[in-house]
């Protein structure tokens, strides 16, 4: 285990002096320091190459000339490890993405939340399941989901396997993307089939047959154009939530820089963004490009000053403000978080979750978001941002390939959750509704 700096200055386990939410309590230390030295002995998930790729092509985004485009669970689990569901989470980003290069024209930055995605921060300590009050779930890097007393202790070794499991599924997802993406070379093929399933669908029918079109003429055009459309470069993500393993993932590169090398892009959550906090902390000392989440609660200054103490040397690229109001919020609050920030002069890559600001409960404990919501907060931010004559540069999801019933709402008949309800934390988008949003926001930017 790294020691404790006796200095104010940062080091990868500096947090550990400050208030750090949302952690679990291990029983045993040793345990858990004999896991830690596991992982720091382990090989990079990614490399700090690609890192600094994605941070110029953030600036890019930042400055109007790329799209990003960030989605998948909201927990992944490590038995979404298998092929399938990798494959088809894959196939729904890709084809988003290149409906959305149709869309705003633009080169589309794809970051999955994906590989790692495995820890949850939580609004309380217990839940009450069939009568009996349980610690709550935290996401598979710390306790199982299984409703049991023993399930829900946190349990140190579930890091070594999380790490594992992000290994694996990066590994395979490396693997589909050098193998080249057969399926984006004929989008009249998936996108046939999400048409079908649609009920009103002649809008939708004339955006594919314009990309299939411009995809066909690049494919003719052979030599680089068409080495173009199988060259796809992909990243992964996920919250820096659990400080013990980020830290673990943390490495020195060339003796100058400490980059977060389990993945390519963290966010800090929106439950632990305190400027004095463990958190905060932690991220202002890793050279990755991070994602601050920004919702209702958070007063406009003081997000000014998370984002100078972030990035106290204006580096482009460094920073997206990933809002998450809420469609029936964002017209008040959004506008004055985007002049805050402008009139300071950060430069930030402004990015929407229209996911987590419309959430809903339900009976039985279930959450459910609205496919209209969802949109409405999208066309909302758009427009705000345009209006201020800010760039509103990426979007935010919760989604997956499988053919869940969480969301409701879309074009594709959902009526029913109770069909194939199997999140174990938020409500995600199918397939179909992922898809669905990116012909939305094509038909409502083009
Ligand atoms: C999430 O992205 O899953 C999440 C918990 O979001 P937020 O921190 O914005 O609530
Ligand atoms: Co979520």
């Amino acid at each position: 285990m790294n020691t404790i700096p006796s200095s104010d200055s940062w080091h990868p386990l500096s947090w550990t002096g400050k208030k750090a939410l949302q952690q679990p309590v291990y029983k045993n230390q040793q345990e858990v320091d004999s896991c830690l030295e596991l992982l720091q002995s382990k090989p990079p998930l990614v490399s700090r190459g690609e890192v600094d790729r994605l941070l110029h092509e953030l600036a890019e985004a930042a400055s109007g000339e790329r799209f990003l485009l960030h989605g998948g669970d909201c927990a992944e689990r490590f038995a979404d490890c298998a092929a399938d569901a990798l494959r088809r989470k894959l196939e729904v980003l890709l084809q988003m993405s290149l409906v959305l290069t149709y869309a705003t024209r633009k080169p589309v930055i794809r970051i999955g939340r994906l590989a790692g995605q495995y820890a949850k921060p939580r609004s309380a300590d217990e839940e009450m399941v069939d009568g009996k009050t349980l610690p709550v779930y935290r996401g598979d890097l710390i306790n199982e989901f299984a409703p049991q007393e023993q399930a829900r202790k946190p349990d140190p070794q579930r890091m070594i396997e999380g790490y594992h499991h992000a290994a694996a599924s990066l590994n395979y997802l490396r693997a589909l993307i050098e193998g080249g993406f057969a399926d984006l070379h004929h989008p009249e093929k998936w996108g046939a089939h999400f048409l079908h399933q649609c009920a009103d669908n002649a809008d939708y029918r004339r955006i594919l047959d314009a990309i299939a079109d411009a995809v066909h003429f690049m494919d003719m055009l052979g030599g680089d154009a068409a080495e173009q459309l199988k060259r796809v470069a992909f990243y992964t993500s996920h919250e820096a939530l659990l400080l013990p393993y980020e830290s673990a993932l943390t490495r020195l590169e060339d003796g100058d820089n400490y980059y977060n090398l389990g993945a390519h892009y963290l966010w800090l959550g929106y439950r632990t963004s305190q400027l004095a906090g463990a958190h905060v902390e932690y991220l202002r000392g890793i050279r990755n490009p991070i994602g601050i989440k920004v919702g209702p609660a958070m007063d406009p200054l003081n997000l000014v000053e998370l984002v100078k103490y972030l990035n106290p040397a204006q580096i482009p690229g460094r920073i997206t403000l990933i809002s998450r109001f809420g469609a029936g919020k964002v017209k008040d609050l959004l506008p004055p978080v985007v002049q805050a920030v402008t009139k300071a002069r950060q430069s930030v890559l402004w990015c929407c979750d229209p996911m987590h600001g419309n959430t809903e409960n339900l009976p039985k404990g279930r959450k459910t978001r609205h496919v209209k919501n969802i949109f409405a907060e999208l066309e909302e931010s758009f427009k705000i941002h345009a209006a201020l004559g800010s760039n509103l540069g990426g979007i935010h999801f919760e989604q997956t390939g499988e053919e869940v019933t969480e969301c409701l709402g879309g074009n594709v008949a959902l009526h029913d959750l109770d069909d194939h309800y199997e999140t174990a934390c938020d409500p995600r988008l199918n397939g179909a509704q992922a898809l669905e949003m990116a012909f939305l926001l094509a038909r409502l930017l083009r």
